[in-house]
C-alpha cells in the first residue's frame, strides 16, 4: 500500500478507510489502555491523531519513539469523538523510521522566533514554519498562474553576471582567482583578464537588464529567481540573497505598468488567503501582524497614486514626527514610506516621479529633466514592496546617463543596442518576494520567511 498524504487524507477522508502514513511525531501520551501519538507530514496545518490500542502487537514498538521521531503506520481511518480534530487514525501496524534523540530541540511549548533562527534545519517542522513555508509556495505558484493567464513567457536569466543593473555597488564578487596572490596588472591592480571570466564578474542583483532584452523579443516576461546584494543593512526588511519576480513588458509605459503592480499584488492577495486558508488563521491567531480578512480585503482595494513631490510636501507638513527630515531630492526613509502608507493613504499605495538623481541610470526621463518616469508601490507595515519604471527607450538620453554617471559605456553595448535596433516604450517593476511572504504571513523578520535566510555575518545552514 502506498503512502497517502495527510492532506490528501482530510480532503477525501472517509470512514473506515484503510490508509498508510507517514510522518514526524510532534507528541506521545501512552496509557496503559492506548497510546495518543500526533504526527505531521508536512503537508498541512492540521496534525493527525493517531491511536493505538494496548492489545495491538505494534504497541510495543511505541517505547522507542520519542518527539521528533520518523514513522509509518497503517490503520483505519475513523470520525473522532474528541474536540479539536475531525479525524483520527486507529493504527494496527507502525514502522519507526527514525529515531529521534532526547535532546530534540523542538519540545511542545512555544519557543521564540531567535531560538528557531538558530536551528533554521528543523525549524520547518514547527506549527509557524510549515505555514510560512506553504504560503511561500502557494505564492510562487500563484505568481506564475497570473502571469502565465495573461500571456508573459517566464525568462531565465543569469545569476552570474558582469553589469550592475542599480549601479549601486552592492555586488558580490565571483572569482577563481588566488585571492592570497592574484595576478597584477601594471597599475598594482587586479588582472581580471586572468581572472575565469577575463572580467570583473559578481552576482546579480536584478534581472531585468536581461528581461527587457528579452521583452524587446518576446513582448511580455518576467523573471523569478534569486537575487544578491551585499548591502550592509541589518534589518528586518533586508536580506543579502533574496527572490525577486520581474515583469517586463514591451510596448508599455509607466501607467500601464502601475496598473499590472496593482492587479499583480491583488490577485495574490485576493487569492492566497483562499488557497492557505489553514495556515493563515493559524498565523492570524499566533502573530498580532498577521490579518487574513485585511489582506482578503486588500485584493478588491484600489491603490492610492501620489507623486513624490507631493509625498515629499504631505511629509513636510509633519516632519517633526521623523527621525530623519524629509526633503526634496533624498530618498524616503522607511519611516517617511510607512507613515505615507499607514497614516496618509491607509493602504497601498503608488509614489511616482521620483527625482532622477537618486533613481537608477535606466529610467525614463519626465519632460521636467528633473524626475524620471518611476514608480514603488508601498505598503502598511513594510514600506516598499515594488519597485519600477518606465525604461529609457531613447538612445542619446539612455548615452548621456550612461556617461553622466560614468558607466563602463562598452559593457552596456548591448543594453544601448536595443534602442537602436527597433527599441520601444518599455517597462517594468521588481517585486521582492520574501517583503510579499512577510506582508501576508504578518512576520515581522524577513528572516522568518525564507528557509535558509543569508544577511550579513549570517550564513549558518
Ligand atoms: O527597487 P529595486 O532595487 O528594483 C530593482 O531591482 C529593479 N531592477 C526592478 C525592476 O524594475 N525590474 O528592488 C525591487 C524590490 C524592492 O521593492 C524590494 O521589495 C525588494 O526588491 N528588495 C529586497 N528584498 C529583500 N532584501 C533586500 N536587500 C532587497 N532589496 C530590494
Ligand atoms: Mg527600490
Amino acid at each position: 500500500m502506498h503512502r497517502i498524504r495527510v492532506k490528501a487524507l482530510f480532503d477525501g477522508a472517509e470512514q473506515g478507510q484503510p490508509v498508510k502514513v507517514a510522518g514526524w511525531v510532534k507528541s506521545k501520551r501512552v496509557s496503559k489502555k492506548f497510546a495518543f501519538l500526533v504526527i505531521n507530514d508536512g503537508s498541512c496545518q492540521t496534525d493527525l491523531q493517531v491511536i493505538v490500542d494496548s492489545d495491538k502487537e505494534c504497541f510495543a514498538k511505541l517505547e522507542s519513539i520519542g518527539t521528533g521521531s520518523s514513522v509509518s503506520m497503517f490503520g483505519e481511518l475513523r470520525k473522532s469523538p474528541g474536540k479539536g480534530q475531525a479525524w483520527e487514525l486507529h493504527a494496527s501496524d507502525l514502522e519507526v523510521l527514525g529515531e529521534s534523540s532526547s535532546d530534540y530541540p523542538l519540545q511542545k511549548k512555544g519557543h521564540s522566533l531567535e531560538f528557531l533562527r538558530e536551528i533554521g534545519h528543523l525549524r520547518g517542522r514547527t506549527n509557524t514554519f510549515g505555514a510560512v513555508y506553504r504560503v511561500r509556495n502557494r505564492l510562487s505558484f500563484l505568481v506564475h498562474q497570473f502571469f502565465q493567464g495573461r500571456g508573459f513567457l517566464w525568462a531565465h536569466t543569469p545569476i552570474l553576471t558582469a553589469s550592475d543593473c542599480e549601479g549601486a555597488g552592492e555586488l558580490f564578487k565571483v572569482t577563481t582567482l588566488d585571492l592570497a596572490n592574484p595576478p597584477r596588472n601594471d597599475e598594482g591592480g587586479v588582472d581580471f583578464s586572468n581572472d575565469f571570466f577575463g572580467k570583473p564578474t559578481h552576482l546579480t542583483v536584478s534581472g531585468q537588464l536581461n528581461a527587457e532584452s528579452m521583452a524587446l523579443s518576446l513582448g511580455d516576461v518576467y523573471t523569478f529567481g534569486p537575487t544578491f546584494r551585499a548591502e550592509n543593512s541589518n534589518t528586518t526588511r533586508h536580506l543579502s540573497e533574496f527572490w525577486m519576480i520581474e515583469p517586463e513588458m514591451a510596448f508599455a509605459n509607466l501607467r500601464d505598468d502601475m496598473l499590472l503592480a496593482e492587479e499583480f499584488l491583488r490577485y495574490l492577495f485576493a487569492n492566497i488567503v483562499n488557497d492557505c486558508g489553514d495556515e493563515l488563521e493559524f498565523l492570524g491567531k499566533m502573530y498580532p501582524d498577521c490579518d487574513p480578512q485585511g489582506i482578503e480585503n486588500m485584493g478588491s482595494k484600489n491603490f492610492a497614486r501620489v507623486s513624490y513631490t507631493d509625498a515629499i510636501k504631505e511629509l513636510s507638513a509633519v516632519s517633526s514626527k521623523f527621525e530623519f527630515e524629509p526633503a526634496w531630492g533624498v530618498d524616503l526613509q522607511t519611516e517617511h514610506e510607512k507613515y505615507l502608507t499607514e497614516q496618509v493613504f491607509s493602504g497601498p499605495v503608488i509614489v511616482t516621479d521620483y527625482p532622477k538623481d537618486i533613481k537608477a541610470f535606466y529610467m525614463k526621463s519626465n519632460p521636467d529633466g528633473k524626475t524620471v518616469a518611476a514608480m514603488d508601490v508601498l505598503v502598511p507595515r513594510i514600506g516598499e514592496i515594488i519597485g519600477g519604471s518606465q525604461r529609457e527607450d531613447c538612445y542619446d538620453a539612455l548615452l548621456d546617463r550612461v556617461n553622466g554617471l560614468d558607466l563602463p559605456v562598452e559593457d552596456l553595448r548591448w543594453y544601448l543596442d536595443l534602442r537602436s535596433y527597433g527599441g520601444c516604450p518599455h517597462a517594468g517593476f521588481g517585486l521582492g518576494f520574501e517583503r510579499l511572504v512577510q506582508y501576508v504571513t504578518g512576520m515581522v523578520n524577513i528572516r522568518d520567511v525564507i528557509p535558509f535566510p543569508r544577511a550579513p555575518k549570517v550564513i549558518p545552514f
